[in-house]
């Protein structure tokens, strides 16, 4: 087991280039089942008095109905060594067709609420949901928004506050 539990407070991830190169990955389900699939758009931060990290999901991903049926979602950061590797499955390869775990050797561990995440990571957020809403045409401000949302790119997301309840670091 090479994750150990961080403070919170003194973590200092780049959030700007780990997003933007590295991406994540985002986990939800429990020790009965889940499913993982990389993630670039995520944001950490304070809201509602409180330490959150925002992600979201076109409704047509797999991970759409475990983050719909499970209180707790997992981000995993893994090294970028495995961004043409784990992130490419993960990101191309849907959990209807593939285990993606299985698939990419990935070591499952539990945090709070059972949460699944990945011991290959060089950081992890367990977060718990605050709130869920879906974005909408009517709310854009700026049409460089549409571009994100020609029919092969996808649905509408649904995005996903989630208190930050444990941090993982190497
Ligand atoms: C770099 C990268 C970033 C992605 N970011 C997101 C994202 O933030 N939200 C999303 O819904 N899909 C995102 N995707 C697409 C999903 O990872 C992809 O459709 C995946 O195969 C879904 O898997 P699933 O069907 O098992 O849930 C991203 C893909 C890549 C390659």
């Amino acid at each position: 087991m090479d994750l150990r539990p961080a403070d919170l407070r003194t973590m200092t991830p780049e959030v700007f280039r780990v997003f933007g190169i590295q991406n994540a990955l985002l986990t939800a389900g429990d020790r009965t089942g889940c499913n993982t699939m990389t993630i670039g758009w995520c944001q950490l931060g304070r809201l509602w008095g409180l330490n959150t990290c925002t992600v979201y999901v076109r409704p047509e991903r797999y991970t759409y109905q475990f983050m719909e049926d499970h209180d707790y979602f997992t981000v995993s950061v893994l090294p970028l060594s495995h961004k043409q590797t784990t992130m490419q499955v993960c990101g191309t390869q849907s959990g209807r067709d593939l285990d993606k775990i299985k698939t990419c050797g990935l070591t499952l561990r539990y945090g709070a609420g059972e949460a699944p995440f990945f011991d290959e990571a060089e950081w992890v957020l367990v977060c718990k949901k605050l709130y869920a809403q879906d974005m909408t045409p009517e709310c854009v401000k700026d049409e460089r928004i549409f571009q994100s949302y020609t029919p092969a790119k996808g649905g509408w997301h649904r995005l996903y506050v989630g208190e930050v309840l444990e941090a993982y670091q190497k």
